[in-house]
């Protein structure tokens, strides 16, 4: 069983299209979960050009009156971003090493490169009971010092698994294996969270080759099928894969 977290930043662009409210996206979120997601991701990027920083309140106000759903806030850790994220106090901050500009994120945090950075900023986030969860990519040589910087979770960045999931799925999910082998043996505190790309097609063989994925945050590939199915027929699609 893993947990299927809606990233509902597409909404949220749209909204920001015509300045108005239209559609809102905490009435959204209400729905995903009523629909039976087990979470809400948001992503405020600097310039806010889809998620806004004073979204964060009211969907941590949503998110929280559900008994087992969790709010995540996903986002590099500025002095800015740690501040808001604090004083929200979501279930969980998944940190990405984005640079402002990013269009997505599109590569995992350098574990030795910034060693200290990281073990301050998730030292600030466990003074506030706030569980972290690291962007990271299949790639081990970049993991050395998990244990030292101490997170809770780490994300495993799936664009190369979904890129290459129809050319040949066993070489694809190699990788993601073997990193899934590393951190279990030498850090096996640490649980796992997967996301970007993820999508109807290449779940449940990725949820299969790795049995132990906490909570799966899904965005792009989820609100383009809402466009063919719904959303509640959505969610209920993915649900089937997550829940298995
Ligand atoms: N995880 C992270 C860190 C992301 O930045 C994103 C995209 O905002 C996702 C997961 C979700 O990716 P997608 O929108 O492709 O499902």
């Amino acid at each position: 069983m893993t947990a299927l977290s809606v990233n509902i930043n597409k909404f949220a662009l749209v909204r920001n299209a015509r300045g108005s409210n239209m559609p809102d996206i905490i009435n959204i979120s209400e729905k995903c979960l009523k629909y039976g997601a087990d979470g809400i991701t948001l992503h405020p990027r600097p310039d806010e050009r889809h998620a806004k920083f004073s979204d964060l309140t009211p969907l941590q106000n949503l998110v929280s009156k559900y008994e087992k759903k969790e709010f995540n806030i996903e986002g590099y850790p500025s002095k800015n971003f740690i501040e808001k994220v604090i004083n929200v106090n979501p279930d969980q901050v998944t940190l990405v090493p984005d640079p402002p500009g990013a269009l997505t994120s599109s590569f995992g945090w350098d574990c030795e490169k910034n060693k200290s950075f990281l073990t301050d900023v998730i030292k600030e986030f466990h003074n506030n009971n706030i569980r972290v969860s690291l962007f990271i990519n299949p790639s081990i040589k970049t993991l050395e010092n998990l244990d030292i910087i101490s997170t809770d979770r780490v994300e495993l960045y799936t664009y190369d698994y979904a890129h290459n999931y129809l050319k040949n799925k066993s070489e694809a999910i190699k990788s993601y294996i073997a990193v899934v082998r590393f951190i279990l043996n030498e850090f096996p505190k640490i649980e796992f969270n997967a996301g970007h790309d993820l999508n109807l097609e290449n779940l449940d063989y990725f949820l299969k080759s790795i049995n132990n994925i906490k909570e799966v945050s899904i965005g792009h590939a989820l609100i383009c099928d809402t466009f063919e199915f719904g959303l509640e027929k959505t969610i209920k699609k993915y649900l089937e894969i997550t829940s298995k």
